[in-house]
């Protein structure tokens, strides 16, 4: 019995002294002293011992059982100590490093150029609709007063699709479908991609327009002077001048194109230094806009009366805007998405 004791403390002091975790630690307090344990097991025999070894026994039983608690008491202070040691170390955090710079995304310019047409017509009480891409013939041309073997088809260059379907070659299609579900006063921007079989500095085979019409009982064209003059200068300059010249589209009688004093040369067309205008070629105006007061063929196709109500439209490029607002001379820049020219617009 004295021989086994020996032997019990000998290997339980010696796994005690190797033990590297709490899980371990605890594992060999329950081998010893639980309740099925070692050393517990022998206590409980303790009692079919003569009577008069017992006493020698037990106390030896009791010293080893305090010997081994105190021992893996001190064993689990230490190995708590070397984890709390070891995580310092592993998890320290030099905070004078330099931090990692977040990366922010930046608005897209044509993005911009469009929240901002939205916003000047959004305080003008203008509401915003939209409309298909994939458009059919009807609402891409015949509606707007172009019928089939009208020369102005010829205008656009358009991207048929299939089952007489196509890509709208303008916004002004959303006139239309407007128009077709409700009734007048009608105050409305429309904002959209657009395509045509197009391709180089100035021309790209998708863009973008900003549609917008006003119908009512008594819309005049000083009415659509006001709104285009006063969205102009918002958009450019407050000094920049506007003028109307006649023009034609086949659904706006009469019709205008809009033009604004060059951004570039302020309307001198002599740039700095006395040098030829490369923006407005020498002109001194750039054309940005057109417009006209809705066609009466118009109105009958979405059964408006047109001796009842009267309206204007226009219709504006958002590339050809943002070109001239930043100084960009290349339009497909828009697309390429090059991040060293994206970076510019932040
Ligand atoms: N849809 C025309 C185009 O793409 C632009 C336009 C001109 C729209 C006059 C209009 C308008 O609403 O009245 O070239």
């Amino acid at each position: 019995m004295i021989d086994s004791l020996d032997s019990l403390r000998e290997e339980m002091l010696a796994r005690i002294e190797q033990s590297g975790s709490e899980a371990e630690i605890e594992q060999i307090r329950v081998e010893a002293l639980g309740r099925k344990g070692r050393l517990t097991l022998l206590l409980r025999g303790l009692k079919d011992l003569p009577s008069d070894e017992r006493p020698r026994v037990g106390e030896q039983l009791n010293a080893l059982r305090q010997l081994l608690e105190t021992r893996l008491q001190d064993r689990l202070q230490i190995v708590k100590a070397q984890q709390k040691e070891k995580a310092l170390r592993e998890e320290f955090i030099d905070v004078t490093l330099p931090g990692n710079r977040g990366e922010s995304g930046h608005i897209h310019p044509l993005t911009l150029v469009i929240d901002e047409i939205i916003d000047i017509f959004r305080g003008m009480g203008f509401e915003i609709a939209r409309g298909p891409d994939i458009e059919d013939d009807y609402h891409n041309f015949e509606a707007l007063n172009i019928p089939k073997d009208h020369p102005a088809r010829d205008m656009q260059d358009t991207f048929f699709v299939s089952d007489g379907r196509l890509l709208r070659t303008h916004t002004s299609p959303v006139q239309i479908r407007t128009m077709e579900s409700r009734k007048p006063p009608l105050q409305v921007i429309v904002p959209g991609a657009v395509y045509r079989h197009d391709d180089d500095a100035t021309h790209s085979p998708m863009f973008h327009q900003v549609e917008g019409f006003m119908v009512d009982g008594n819309i005049a064209f000083s009415d659509l002077k006001g709104v285009l003059t006063h969205f102009l200068q918002r958009m450019f300059s407050e000094k920049a001048g506007v003028r109307f010249r006649p023009s034609f589209f086949p659904f706006t009688e009469p019709s205008a194109e809009i033009d604004i004093q060059c951004v570039i040369c302020s309307g001198d067309g002599q740039a700095i230094q006395q040098r030829y205008c490369r923006v407005c070629k020498g002109s001194g105006w750039l054309e940005i806009l057109g417009a006209g007061m809705i066609d009466p063929g118009v109105f009958k196709f979405v059964g408006y009366d047109p001796e009842r109500v009267s309206g204007f439209a226009f219709g504006m490029g958002v590339e050809r805007i943002a070109m001239l607002k930043y100084g960009i001379d290349d339009i497909r820049l828009f697309f390429q998405n090059d991040l060293r020219f994206l970076r510019q617009f932040g």
